[in-house]
């Protein structure tokens, strides 16, 4: 005889609460997205941006190093360290193009905030939606320095994920509103323009990359494959143009014709890095390259003529998420959105670690 009776795993029995130590705060997807609607999506990006441009003024303060790439066929897994010898981050984050044709994102993350002190977390973080915020913020900031005055279109090209968080970015911090989205998928570009319907943008939806790129200023390039792509060919792009090449941030994995990097004004991030996985692992090793900071802290030109192409080759360095989660960490205690997770273990006695597991032994007989 079958029994219709459902056997339900055993309760866990009610223990003592976790001492403060053992707790530290947690956003998850669900709050990140309160947090993001309470501040503003715009308000966010530009306070970010701010924490970004803050943390590269400090550049030399930080540890740094190329990320940590566990790469695969399908694509990659990739750590982010860094600390300002106050702090310490780091973001795990994942890189599969192949991933949205069944149902997974391309890129998603999450990350931790320690205090350098005591070696103990403060914050773990959902950073997949963050990434994309943080990504933009930091694009929109080297456009600040880089793009020609005035520049009011944008050309995007890759109309997925991070897209719509670029093009709000560009406006929060630059009054870009008018866009020309280019996507080899229509449903792309068609879903992006709904999305951005009734924020005040000016949107074209484009047959070609050369047609997205008419009359841009700014040309984003922010498409996912994992091979060198050429999405822009030299002869697209015109004299006085910014490029903010996103999407190239791989070994392997680039978006732009060498020649246009030739031609080019080239501001990176991290040059150890973005020599790995940049634009620029097309060209030499010692071919020449401003870092972004350099040019924030006043210690190189930025823009130097009308006429200059400028290429900020981005892949995205660690502080960009060390910045990213500070900001996070600093909106808690006014929003309250976060929950909190019992993460560290935290015995009466430090050194007593085993007796705490012999009193959790003695909580689960007793009930
Ligand atoms: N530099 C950084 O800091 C940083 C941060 C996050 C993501 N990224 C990179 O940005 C890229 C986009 O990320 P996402 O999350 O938006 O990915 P996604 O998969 O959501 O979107 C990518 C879009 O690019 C389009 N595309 C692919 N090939 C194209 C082509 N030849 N021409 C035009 N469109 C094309 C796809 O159809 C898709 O709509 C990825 O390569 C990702 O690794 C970089």
């Amino acid at each position: 005889m079958i029994s219709s009776s459902v056997t339900r795993p055993a309760q866990p029995p009610k223990t003592s609460a976790p001492g403060t130590l053992a707790i530290v705060p947690f956003v998850s997807v669900d709050n990140m997205m309160r947090l993001v609607l309470a501040i503003g999506v715009e308000r966010f990006l530009v306070e970010l941006a701010g924490y970004i441009e803050e943390d590269f003024k400090r550049w030399p303060l930080f540890d740094k190093t190329p990320r940590v790439a566990s790469h695969s066929l399908e694509g990659v897994i990739e750590l982010m360290p860094t600390s300002d010898g106050s702090l310490y981050g780091f973001k795990y984050v994942n890189g599969h193009p192949k991933n949205t044709r069944d149902g997974r994102q391309t890129v998603t993350a999450f990350g931790v905030l320690s205090d350098v002190g005591s070696g103990y977390p403060m914050l773990l973080s959902e950073m997949t939606i963050l990434t994309a915020l943080r990504t933009a913020a930091t694009s929109a900031v080297a456009a600040k320095y880089l793009a020609p005055q005035d520049a009011c279109c944008m050309a995007l090209i890759g109309n997925g994920a991070q897209s719509e968080f670029q093009a709000l970015a560009f406006r929060a911090l630059l009054g870009t509103d008018k866009l020309r989205l280019y996507d080899i998928d229509l449903a792309a570009s068609q879903r992006c323009a709904a999305n951005l319907a009734g924020l005040g943008f000016d949107i074209t939806i484009c047959g070609s990359v050369q047609e997205a790129v008419e009359g841009a200023q700014i040309i984003t390039t922010v498409t996912a494959d994992k091979q060198y792509a050429t999405i822009l060919t030299d002869n697209m792009v015109g004299s006085g143009v910014h490029i903010n090449a996103v999407g190239g941030d791989c070994p392997g994995k680039t978006e732009l014709h060498r020649d246009i990097l030739l031609r080019s004004g080239i501001f990176v991030e991290y040059t150890p890095q973005t020599r790995i996985e940049g634009e620029i692992q097309q060209l030499d090793a010692d071919h020449p390259v401003t870092e972004l900071w350099q040019v924030i802290a006043d210690q190189a030109p930025g823009r130097t003529s009308a006429q200059q192409i400028t290429l900020f080759d981005s892949v995205g360095f660690a502080t960009e998420d060390f910045s990213a989660l500070r900001y996070i960490r600093d909106q808690l205690a006014a929003t309250g959105l976060y929950s909190e997770l019992d993460l560290i273990a935290d015995p009466d006695e430090p050194r007593d670690l085993f007796g705490m597991l012999l009193r959790m032994q003695g909580n689960i007989a007793a009930h």
